[in-house]
């Protein structure tokens, strides 16, 4: 599968100039299955169809643990949140480098919000 992280661009606009996530700011991660025969073959995996995708969203005020998870599937266009005590929250928190977002991964926000970069 192919995974697409984004960030809702006022949001990305608020992290960028004050250093922290604004309350409310929300993060998606989309699930695509792989072509199995692209047309022009190419090098690698292109995107097919969406299988699924994840919502994770930052509010200190709202949310006890600071954060909401929500899990898309099968075309849902809506979706409960996932109850407190869920593996979303236990994995973002321990292995997330930047309050509990995977910002390790992305050069541009790694070298703006990490302290020793990578
Ligand atoms: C075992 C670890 C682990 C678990 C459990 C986990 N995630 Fe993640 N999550 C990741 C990693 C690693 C990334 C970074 C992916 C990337 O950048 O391509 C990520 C990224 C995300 C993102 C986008 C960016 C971010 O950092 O928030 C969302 C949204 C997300 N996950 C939702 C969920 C939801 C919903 C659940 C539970 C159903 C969940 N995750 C469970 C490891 C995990």
């Amino acid at each position: 599968m192919i995974q697409i992280v984004q960030m809702e661009p006022g949001a990305y606009r608020y992290l960028k100039q004050h250093g922290n996530y604004a309350d409310g700011t929300m993060l998606s991660l989309s699930f695509y299955n792989t072509q199995e025969k692209p047309s022009p073959a190419v090098d690698g995996v292109v995107q097919k169809d969406l299988a699924s995708f994840e919502i994770h969203i930052l509010d200190r005020e709202k949310y006890s643990d600071k954060r909401a998870f929500f899990l898309f599937q099968n075309g849902d266009n809506t979706a409960g949140m996932i109850p407190k005590g869920n593996a979303c929250i236990d994995c973002h928190e321990k292995d997330a480098e930047y309050d509990g977002t995977f910002v390790q991964f992305y050069p541009v926000l790694r070298d703006r919000l990490l302290p020793e970069g990578l």
